[in-house]
């Protein structure tokens, strides 16, 4: 007679398939991927606990369960993730959110209730559109510019600005940095400017883990010779993009503090710049207000 596979069963089974094979929070990733494939909530596999699992959805399952074995993050073989209490679509295209980036969003939010209006805002490098989506959600007057320059990135931020119905607040625009914002929308100044660029190093990018390096976009994550390349456009190019008064909040590798202070500090244009640690204690967010 056939093995029957229940779900508490399949859940047994690959939560120490995984501890073996050294897979990232086993038992969490055996839910993931199973009420995936069931198309259940994760808490439901726990109410089904005795019920069989049909051969195609098994099928199904060892086909990801291969996957993941091989390292392939399971929030792509899902294609969501959590990140600031919204479940956002991803895919292979976009970087992965990390709970690092939601102290930015939290910095953003915070700035954005010390002022008063419709506040614009501009969320460069916007990749899922997962710092867009999470500020439109939290804060109700923005008017949201997200620029990438990875289109099929940019469809992924569109998918997440449709689940959310924010369209009326958050207008997606493909290109370089600020070029598409100077294309559409002559002298226009934001209010607030965020960005989550590629800040990994060359030495770096090559000595990465496997599971982001393999698997997730190069041009998410590398950023030239010290990872600074896009730091030092920005710094080059906020000026005429920021009002007075304006906030720019940029997310850093946690060895690169100092050296994105010293860039922002060469323009002149900004205050005090501050440096914020993540909860792992590593420098993480870098804000500066412009002063001129
Ligand atoms: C580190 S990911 C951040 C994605 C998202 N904001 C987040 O926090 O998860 C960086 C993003 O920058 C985009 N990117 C890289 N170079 C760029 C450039 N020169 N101009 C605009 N976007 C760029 C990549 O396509 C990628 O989506």
């Amino acid at each position: 007679m056939a093995e029957q596979w229940t779900i508490k069963k399949l859940l047994d089974w690959m939560t120490s398939h995984f501890t073996e094979k050294k897979i990232d929070s086993p038992r969490l990733t055996a839910e993931l991927l199973l009420s995936f494939v069931l198309n259940m909530q994760r808490i439901e596999l726990y109410m089904n606990f005795d019920k069989e699992v049909e051969k195609q959805k098994l099928d199904n399952l060892r086909e990801l369960v291969k996957r993941c074995l091989n390292h392939e993050p399971v929030q792509y073989l899902i294609g969501r993730t959590e990140f600031y209490s919204l479940s956002l679509k991803v895919s292979k295209d976009c970087l992965i959110p990390r709970p690092e980036t939601e102290l930015l969003v939290e910095r953003a939010i915070e700035f954005l209730r010390t002022r008063t209006g419709r506040q614009h805002v501009c969320d460069l490098c916007t990749g899922s559109g997962c710092i867009a989506v999470a500020m439109a959600k939290n804060f109700r007057d923005a008017s949201i510019i997200a620029t990438d320059i990875c289109d099929k990135a940019l469809s992924i931020a569109a998918k997440n600005v449709a689940k959310y119905n924010l369209a009326d607040k958050i207008h997606l625009l493909h290109g370089d940095l600020f070029k598409p914002i100077i294309d559409q929308l002559d002298g226009k100044e934001f209010d607030l400017i965020v960005c989550n660029p590629p800040y990994i190093s060359l030495p770096e990018y090559e000595n990465l883990d496997q599971k982001v390096k393999n698997h997730e976009p190069r041009l998410a994550l590398e950023a030239g010779p010290e990872g600074l390349d896009i730091y030092r456009r920005i710094a080059a190019e906020v000026g005429s993009h920021l009002k007075k008064d304006g906030l720019l909040l940029l997310e850093i590798g946690w060895l690169q503090g100092k050296a994105v202070k010293q860039l922002l500090d060469d323009t002149k244009i900004f205050g005090e710049i501050k440096i914020e640690k993540d909860l792992s204690d590593n420098d993480r967010i870098v804000s500066a207000l412009k002063i001129v």
